[in-house]
C-alpha cells in the first residue's frame, strides 16, 4: 500500500486508509528498534534535510533519529546559525538546499502554512514538523500509537480528551482531525478564552470548560501547554489560577474513583497544566510518547520515499 500523498503537510490532508498505514508501519519499525541493531538500509541514498526556523527538542531530534535508522544522509539547519539572519527568504534557502540534491525536507517554521507554500514551488516531499498554530502532523500520530497501545487496540468509540491551550495549539488540531477520522468521541476543555468559539461546529467536537467532569468522561486526557509566546494579551488571570481553575493534580486524580491515560506532546510547564506527581506518575505515557515518536518519523519518512521511488 501506498500513501495517497506526496507530503505529510497536516492530518486534514490523509484519509483514514493513510493514518492506519502509517500506524501500521510505525509498528513495525517499533520491532525494528527493539532489536540489538537497529538501523535498517531503507532510505540508503536518499538525502533528508531538516530545516528548524523555529524551536525544538523532540521533534528535532526524533527526526534526526529516525533518519539515521533508515540509514538517510541527514542534514541539519537551524536558521538562527543561517544566512537567513542576513535576509535570506525561506524560498531561497530552501531552493539552495535543494540545489545540491536533497530529496526531504522536514520543515518546522513558526508562520502556520509555510510548509503548503514550500509544496507549491519546491518538488522535494516535505514533512510538516510543526507549522504555527495550524498542525503538528507527525505528533497527532504518536499520540494516536501511544493512545492505541493504552487501550489496547482500535481508538473508535473511545472518548479522548484534549485539555488546555486549544487555541494556540498545533498538536490540538492535529489530534482533532486524526482522532475524529479514526471515529473516537473528542473534547476540548479548557478557559472559555483559550478554546475557539466555533470548534464544536467545525469540528464535531465536544466542549467543556470544566475538567473535573471532562476527566471522569474520558478514557485519556492530552493535556497541553499553555503557549505564552503566542498570546499577545493575557488570556487568563494567572499561571497560579490556571493551575488551581485547569491543572491537573494527584488530588484531582484521585477523587475521580476511576483511571485516566495522562499525555502531553511536550515541553511541560510543571506546576501550570499539570503537576509535577501526575507528569511522572503511573498513569503518564508522556515518555512513551516520545519513544513512539522515532517508529513514527521513520514510518512517515520510509512511506513518502517509497511514493516517489
Ligand atoms: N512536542 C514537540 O513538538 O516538542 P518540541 O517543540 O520540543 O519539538
Amino acid at each position: 500500500m501506498k500513501l495517497s500523498t506526496n507530503h505529510l503537510l497536516g492530518i486534514k490532508d490523509l484519509t483514514p486508509q493513510d493514518i492506519r498505514l502509517i500506524l501500521d508501519t510505525a509498528q513495525q519499525f517499533k520491532e525494528v528498534l527493539q532489536r540489538p541493531v537497529k538501523k535498517v538500509p531503507s532510505l540508503r541514498d536518499v538525502t533528508v534535510v531538516n530545516l528548524f526556523f523555529e524551536n525544538s527538542t523532540r521533534t528535532r531530534i526524533s527526526f534526526e533519529l529516525a533518519e539515521k535508522r533508515l540509514s538517510a544522509d541527514v542534514l541539519n539547519f537551524t536558521s538562527s546559525a543561517s544566512s537567513v539572519s542576513k535576509g535570506e527568504t525561506m524560498l531561497d534557502t530552501v531552493n539552495n538546499i535543494l540545489s545540491m540534491k536533497v530529496d526531504m525536507v522536514v520543515l518546522r517554521h513558526s508562520a502556520s502554512g509555510a510548509p503548503h507554500f514550500l509544496a507549491k514551488h519546491i518538488s522535494a516531499a516535505i514533512i510538516n514538523a510543526g507549522d504555527g498554530i495550524n498542525e503538528h502532523p507527525t505528533q497527532a500520530l504518536l499520540d494516536a500509537l501511544s493512545m492505541e497501545e493504552a487501550l489496547g487496540g482500535s481508538l473508535n468509540g473511545k472518548k479522548i480528551a484534549i485539555i488546555g491551550d486549544i487555541m494556540h495549539s498545533r498538536v490540538a488540531l492535529s489530534n482533532i482531525y486524526l482522532l475524529t477520522k479514526l471515529g473516537a468521541e473528542v473534547t476540548v476543555a479548557g478557559p472559555p478564552t483559550l478554546i475557539p468559539k466555533y470548534i464544536s461546529e467545525a469540528f464535531g467536537v465536544k466542549v467543556s470548560y470544566n475538567i473535573k467532569e471532562t476527566l471522569q468522561w474520558c478514557d485519556i486526557a492530552n493535556v497541553l501547554r499553555i503557549q505564552l509566546e503566542r498570546q499577545n494579551q493575557p488570556l487568563f488571570s494567572s499561571l497560579r489560577e490556571y493551575n488551581l481553575a485547569y491543572g491537573i493534580s494527584r488530588k484531582l486524580l484521585e477523587s475521580l474513583g476511576k483511571k485516566v491515560v495522562i499525555m502531553h506532546p511536550g515541553p511541560i510547564n510543571r506546576g501550570v497544566e499539570l503537576d509535577s506527581d501526575v507528569a511522572d506518575g503511573h498513569e503518564s505515557i508522556i515518555l512513551q510518547q516520545v519513544e513512539n515518536g522515532v517508529a513514527v518519523r521513520m514510518a512517515v519518512l520510509y512511506l513518502l520515499a517509497n511514493r516517489e521511488s
